[in-house]
């Protein structure tokens, strides 16, 4: 298609960007991770539920907003908007998205650093320089900044080259790498001593959990970090989808492939776990659950990797290359969200502005860094525990309450015609008005 401001020239270069945003460390590290603090396969069973019922109907709202404005996230809710508090209001949801957006990529540059250091260093350990090892595998101020600032170059170098030749170019590039690195690596654990166990644990859920409020609200939040929802990401990627594509079966596949991923990751991480254990390394911890979070990651796998003697290298290389490209996918659509906005609102050139709001991010990583302890805890949670869920409420409260009904109509007949008298039509309208608004409200003041 391909209008004047840049745009998705096919549909799958569209679900390959979309899913490339969805899937990324949230999925493979921090589902995973979730999964094993919260009881196995019941939290996988709710996860798959909420995703569904509840951040894809928030999903099509956001690409919805996008596709009618056909431009950046405030631009968009301000063309919706009838009246100047209505316009204010959408300046302030917009926006908010676009800081939150900057504000995720802050850390999650962080995040992404250490995967790269984690995939160099396998390299460095076959050369034989071991003390470059050791260096990238201890956590450092300069490995740190060092990382951060590749990773957001990298970053940088594919958003200053716009949408058709960038975003979508490299995602189409590295997301069937990553699906196909990802089957590799569970087939060649599934051949492991151990492995079977922990196929069972994640895949035989304990019904009695479903209900525990905490594994709820885990689900929510995951879910709602892994489809990129309340950051303005969506509304911009969906600004750049043509007119003639069909957003209701667009905006599913792409919920299918991020769940998908999800769960495979799951399938690779909690047997690698078990065949951890079957080497003599402790899982669990003092209080009985599977260890989670960043030792998970960092010193569970890798000492699994180490285990298994030379191929360890390539399956520990192998792994974090993964990890690297699920960011790198997830992260330059952060980065388009701010970017689009100066480029459209200020009128300046998408090189410089790319630039300019990358090295401002990287300023605001390097602080996190250098104040770690402070800083990276309250920025995740600034952003991904109180920013997106009210955002992306909000989004909903803006299609459901501001944006007429018959425009909706209009906008989603657009490639769907027959869209009026089909499922979607009957119940997605007031599930977006009602449901969607409070549940996320009932689970936010729950987790306060
Ligand atoms: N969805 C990404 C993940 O699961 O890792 C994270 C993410 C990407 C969050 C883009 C927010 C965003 F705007």
């Amino acid at each position: 298609m391909s209008v004047s401001r840049g745009g998705f020239s096919s549909r799958f270069g569209f679900i390959m960007a979309a899913a490339g945003s969805a899937v990324g460390l949230g999925n493979i590290w921090g589902f995973p991770t979730q999964t094993a603090s919260n009881g196995g396969a019941a939290f996988v069973l709710v996860y798959l539920v909420l995703a569904f019922c509840l951040a894809y109907p928030a999903f099509m709202a956001e690409l919805l907003i996008g596709r009618y404005g056909q431009a950046n996230a405030v631009t968009s809710m301000q063309k919706m908007s009838r009246n100047l508090w209505q316009k204010r209001f959408a300046f302030i949801i917009g926006f908010s998205g676009i800081i939150c957006a900057a504000l995720i990529l802050s850390f999650y540059g962080i995040l992404a650093g250490w995967m790269m250091s984690y995939a160099v260093e396998p390299v460095t350990t076959m050369l034989g320089f071991n003390d470059l090892s050791s260096w990238l595998t201890a956590q450092s101020i300069t490995r740190n900044l060092f990382f951060t600032a590749l990773f957001m170059m990298l970053t940088i170098s594919i958003i200053r080259r716009g949408v058709e030749q960038g975003i979508e170019k490299w995602s189409k590039r590295l997301m069937p790498m990553l699906i196909g690195l990802l089957i590799l690596l569970i087939i060649y654990v599934f051949t492991l001593d151990g492995s079977r166990e922990g196929f069972i644990a994640y895949l035989n859920p304990d019904i009695s959990r479903v209900f525990e409020p905490d594994l709820l609200i885990n689900a929510l939040g995951s879910a709602f970090f892994s489809l990129s929802l309340g950051t303005s990401v969506m509304v911009i990627y969906g600004s750049y989808i043509s007119k003639k594509e069909n957003l209701v079966t667009l905006g599913a596949q792409v919920t299918l492939i991020d769940v998908s991923i999800a769960f495979l990751a799951g399938l690779l991480i909690i047997p690698s776990m078990y065949v951890a254990q079957a080497q003599g390394v402790a899982i669990f911890g003092d209080d009985g659950s599977l260890i989670s979070g960043p030792n998970l990651v960092f010193d569970i796998l890798p000492t699994l990797f180490d285990g298994m003697g030379g191929i360890g290298l390539f399956v520990g290389f192998g792994f974090f290359v993964l990890m690297s490209i699920a960011a790198l996918t997830s992260s330059i659509s952060m980065l388009e969200g701010p970017v689009s906005f100066v480029v459209e609102r200020h009128n300046i050139e998408r090189k410089k502005a790319t630039t300019f709001i990358g090295f401002g991010i990287f300023i605001i990583s390097s602080l996190i860094i250098l104040n770690f302890d402070v800083l990276f805890g309250f920025v995740i949670s600034l952003s991904t525990v109180y920013g997106q869920p009210l955002i992306a409420m909000f989004c909903c409260v803006f299609v459901g309450w501001i944006w007429q009904r018959s425009d909706i109509l209009a906008e989603i007949k657009q490639g769907n015609d027959k869209v009026e008298y089909g499922l979607f039509w009957k119940i997605w309208p007031w599930y977006t008005k009602f449901v969607c608004p409070s549940a996320i409200a009932i689970v936010f003041f729950h987790s306060l």
